[in-house]
């Protein structure tokens, strides 16, 4: 007679990001996007009106956030899964703990921007209830033109929470 397996489950943890982090998010950050952040940009992250978020799948970092904060409102800069580890989960996982944090922080709404071609991402933030709110005009690099920007936002409030 046969037995079942036990279901095996990677392991998740959230923890803040650090600066040991870098190499590994650079890693991420030039495989998720064509124009990445600098290594001096994330540096600059490390500060206490920011919140960094790392997502480790059995202790390997796999995904991460950056959220600063600004009054009362979060401002989602970055979130970044590893190719090998999309498309199970992570990246929704990772948002709704910078959306938790940000309401334990005091945060009344959270605002992002994200490309209007980029529908993957879009997916996800209208799924846990993010609306579009405004463009901006050729806000990111394309190539060697200008690729306009969705800006979203939720409410961390009411009725919406
Ligand atoms: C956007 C991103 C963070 C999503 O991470 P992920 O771990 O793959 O996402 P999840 O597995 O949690 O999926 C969440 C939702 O995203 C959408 N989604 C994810 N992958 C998708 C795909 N290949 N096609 C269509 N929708 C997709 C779906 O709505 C999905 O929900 P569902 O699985 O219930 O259908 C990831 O694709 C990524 O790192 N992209 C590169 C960096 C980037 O564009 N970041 C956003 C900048 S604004």
């Amino acid at each position: 007679m046969t037995r079942e397996l036990p279901l095996l489950l990677p392991l998740v943890h959230i923890r803040p990001l650090q600066p040991v982090d870098l190499p590994r998010l650079m890693e991420l950050e030039r495989l998720g996007y064509p124009n990445p952040w600098t290594e001096a940009v994330f540096q600059d992250c490390f500060r206490s009106d920011y919140r960094g978020w790392a997502l480790q799948l059995d202790g390997v970092l796999q995904a991460y956030a950056v959220v600063a904060y600004l009054f009362d409102e979060a401002h989602l800069l970055n979130i970044c899964v590893a190719p090998s580890a999309r498309r199970a989960g992570a990246g929704r996982r990772l948002l709704r703990h910078c959306i938790a944090a940000s309401l334990h922080d005091g945060m009344q709404a959270m605002l992002l921007e994200v490309r209007r071609s980029n529908q993957v991402a879009a997916a996800l933030y209208e799924t846990e209830g993010f609306k579009v709110i405004g463009v901006r005009k050729g806000y990111y690099p394309d190539g060697l033109g200008r690729e306009d920007a969705l800006v979203m936002s939720l409410s961390l409030i009411g009725e919406h929470r």
